[in-house]
């Protein structure tokens, strides 16, 4: 596991992005879910390139691997005797055969950014986390961000019992992974980071969409998270014959759930920011010759601001109830909380676009429409995140997700000078 010599940063994140993709939970392509056997064992390769690169490394009750590159001798101290501490990071599990940037970049980017600033004795006034989040996707157990609402203290308790598509609840399979704390939920709460430690948080990530692309522009300033409202929505009807109920007198679940698509989809097009998707469509039980009696589908509904996202949900849940009404079925419309958007802290922001504009670069600022760790964070300290050019037509959760080894060493030489010239926030 060495690292290549200071020349090729950008090149040596692309080889251990690929050396990490080597662990997967499928054949033929990347799957990394939440503490899997492989998801183990890039747990254990981040563990090692960060001992490596010069870290002291912890993993904590949740799976996240914390590295630590230790703060120069003469750093300012905080009211209890400490230096502070700049976090940094991204998570390192899949979606289902995703690609290898994803997440991972923004901790394999800060990895071999410290190898570097180690090799050449430069020390911090500033403990430097760089945190590999164990699980941001949702794929295992269907609720996303669970390793980051450990660290910031807003763990749900009742995920505990939640199970996996095997039955295996979260707190056997914490159990199972040996994990300090056995998955004990007040392990899993005295795991929470105290925000008065932290300096701030900043996340690298692909882009995984095409902006930048478009902009033929290397890296990009987030200026905020997109918040997301997801729904289910339960449609019921009345199952009858195929063949002999007239077209007149049907209640069909599922007809009625298409139209409500639609809606969607014709409400969520009425704003530049504002998406709608229908990703998860059932008529449970179904069969080719009895009308539905149920239909099931998920709303997942985002926008560049909380208010335009709201208006569209109100619009929406009131053409759903029409919808139902007019059709003789019955619409139940069940929200699960909603995130709100996460603004990027403009004086990071400005520290990102002091560098980019000294190396001659535009400081070009983009909205992020994904969800990231960096939103989770943001409950408990400012967040930036500096976004890095995605190829492929910025195509991303897919085998095909790509970056270049230009871009890489851009954005990593980017970090740097973000590093060594970062500032905390002047209190006012
Ligand atoms: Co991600």
């Amino acid at each position: 596991m060495q690292t290549s010599p200071t020349s090729s940063l950008g090149q040596t994140i692309l080889d251990h992005a690929a050396s990490l993709a080597r662990f997967s939970d499928m054949e033929g392509g990347l799957t990394c879910a939440f503490l899997t056997p492989a998801h183990r064992a890039a747990a254990a390769e981040l563990a090692q390139r960060m001992r490596d690169a010069g870290m002291q490394v912890r993993v904590d009750a949740i799976g996240n691997v914390i590295g630590r590159y230790a703060a120069a001798g003469d750093a300012p101290l905080d009211p209890k005797g400490q230096p502070r501490v700049l976090m940094t990071g991204s998570h390192f599990d899949t979606v289902r055969n995703g690609g290898r940037y994803d997440g991972r970049l923004g901790i394999l980017l800060p990895i071999a950014v410290v190898a570097e600033l180690n090799r050449a004795g430069v020390r911090l006034p500033y403990h430097l986390d760089v945190v590999a989040f164990a699980e941001e996707e949702g794929l295992r157990f269907k609720t996303s961000f669970l390793a980051s609402s450990v660290l910031a203290g807003r763990f749900n308790p009742d995920l505990l019992a939640r199970t996996d598509a095997d039955g295996v609840t979260l707190a056997q399979a914490l159990a199972d992974a040996k994990l300090a704390g056995g998955g004990e939920l007040a392990a899993l709460q005295a795991a929470a980071v105290d925000p008065a430690t932290l300096l701030g948080f900043v996340e690298v990530h692909i882009e995984q969409g095409p902006v930048l692309l478009h902009h033929e522009l290397p890296l990009g300033i987030v200026t905020q998270i997109a918040g997301s409202s997801r729904f289910q929505v339960r449609v019921t009807g009345l199952a009858s014959h195929a063949g002999t109920t007239p077209m007149t007198m049907r209640k069909d679940a599922a007809a009625a759930a298409a139209e409500m698509v639609l809606l969607v989809e014709s409400r969520c097009g009425q704003a530049p920011t504002l998406v709608g998707t229908v990703g998860q469509f059932t008529v449970p039980d179904g069969s080719s010759n009895v009308i539905p009696a149920a239909c099931h589908f998920s709303m997942d509904i985002r926008a560049g601001d909380d208010a335009l996202r709201e208006a569209a949900i109100a619009d929406i849940v009131a053409g759903i109830e029409a919808i139902a009404q007019r059709r003789g079925v019955r619409a139940e419309v069940e929200r699960v909380p909603p995130v709100n958007n996460a603004p990027c802290a403009s004086w990071l922001r400005d520290q990102f676009a002091a560098v980019l504009t000294k190396r001659g670069l535009p400081a070009f600022e983009l909205p992020s429409g994904a969800g990231h760790d960096a939103m989770m964070m943001h409950r408990i300290t400012d967040v930036a995140m500096l976004f890095v050019r995605c190829g492929n037509g910025g195509i991303s959760h897919n085998p095909l997700e790509t970056i270049t080894a230009e871009d890489a060493q851009l954005a990593a030489e980017v970090f740097v000078d973000f590093l060594r010239h970062f500032r905390p926030k002047q209190e006012d």
